[in-house]
């Protein structure tokens, strides 16, 4: 869908390349998470693919066709993504109705069409359209402003959507929920993403596929459990951080690792000791430490499946986490 090919950019005036021979692809559908420090070259990488930037080597294909050639029509790339910026980039003279619409009258949609896309959109991002519409960015929360970053991006209805930090600019709290929505929406949606963050915990929660970055350079990429069970180099061992065993938990399902049984056992009967088969692994783990418990029942729905123990949990990390341990 997207492709990158020995990608380059050297800035004018600069001899350090900024991106250097990157090449990766992202499929159809997909999440893909940029992540790596300030400098890395994640905002040049969006830049390059809508063409804000042009790379000074390589190649860059969207849908088979070649975008980083001369000849690409704006209008089509446009239409193709929606781009969130850093810093989500509202226009501040002009109210969240006409910076919704920006895309749409740039396209010269007709206005009978816009008004109910606008209002759509808003309610899909959590806002309320007669509340925010005729308001101005000043007037709003940063996490509200971030929600109508990507409802603009959104509003052509654009297969692929690049998003540059959409919600950094928030809190911890309003972040995490802003992350659940946006997933929500995106099973719906199914866009192509291309998705920058400097935090690691977004990257694994939000990515079917990470690009790690550092100076340019592409360090790894994988999925999340491959990078996680597998960091490439010990810049990557940095970025994961200390707590490796505890996010590859995260991404394991509870039902992954039970042990089948139809008898509850006493103890956890006792303890109350529960938690649900889509749980991840992380969650048997919280809840044995709350009940004071070292074995947990695991219900799919009202039916009981089978336990989970302190053992069964140990035998996965050494499992999925190799060597690196
Ligand atoms: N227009 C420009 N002219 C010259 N150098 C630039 C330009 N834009 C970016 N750079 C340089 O290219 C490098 C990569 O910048 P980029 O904005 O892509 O980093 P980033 O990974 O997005 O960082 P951050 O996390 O801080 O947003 C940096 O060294 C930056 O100074
Ligand atoms: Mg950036």
């Amino acid at each position: 869908m997207i492709k990158l090919d020995k990608v380059d950019k050297v800035f004018p005036g600069t001899t350090v390349p900024a991106v250097d021979q990157v090449s990766f692809q992202v499929d159809e559908g997909n999440i893909c998470v940029f992540v790596g420090p300030s400098g890395c070259g994640k905002t040049t990488i969006l830049r390059m693919i809508n063409r804000l930037v042009e790379p000074t080597g390589g190649d860059i294909y969207i849908k088979g066709q070649k975008v980083s050639d001369k000849g690409v029509n704006p209008d089509y790339l446009r239409r193709e993504i929606g781009y969130v910026i850093q810093q989500i980039g509202l226009m501040p003279h002009r109210t969240i109705e006409q910076n919704v619409a920006l895309v749409p009258r740039l396209l010269k949609w007709p206005e009978d069409k816009i008004k109910p896309r606008v209002k759509h959109l808003l309610e899909m991002v959590g806002l309320e359209p007669d509340e925010v519409a005729q308001k101005y960015p000043h007037q709003l929360s940063g996490g509200m402003m971030q929600r109508v970053g990507v409802a603009r991006a959104l509003a052509a209805d654009p297969p692929i959507m690049l998003m540059d930090e959409p919600f950094g600019a928030v809190d911890p709290i309003v972040r995490g929920r802003l992350q659940d929505e946006f997933l929500r929406l995106q099973k719906e949606m199914k866009k192509t993403i291309c998705f920058v963050t400097h935090d690691i915990n977004e990257a694994i929660k939000m990515g079917d596929h990470i690009v790690i970055m550092n100076k340019g350079r592409l360090v790894q990429h994988g999925t999340p459990m491959e990078i996680l069970s597998n960091p490439a180099d010990e810049f990557v061992k940095d970025l994961i951080g200390s707590d490796r065993e505890i996010k590859l938990l995260e991404l394991t399902r509870s039902e992954e690792i039970v042990e089948h049984t139809d008898e509850i056992p006493e103890v956890v009967n006792k303890k109350d000791c529960f938690i649900q088969a889509i749980d991840p692994v992380q969650r048997a783990l919280e809840t044995m430490m709350k009940k004071d418990s070292d074995l947990v029942g695991v219900r799919d729905g009202e039916s009981f499946i089978g336990t989970i123990s302190w053992e069964d949990i140990k035998k996965h990390i050494n499992r999925i986490s190799g060597d690196q341990a």
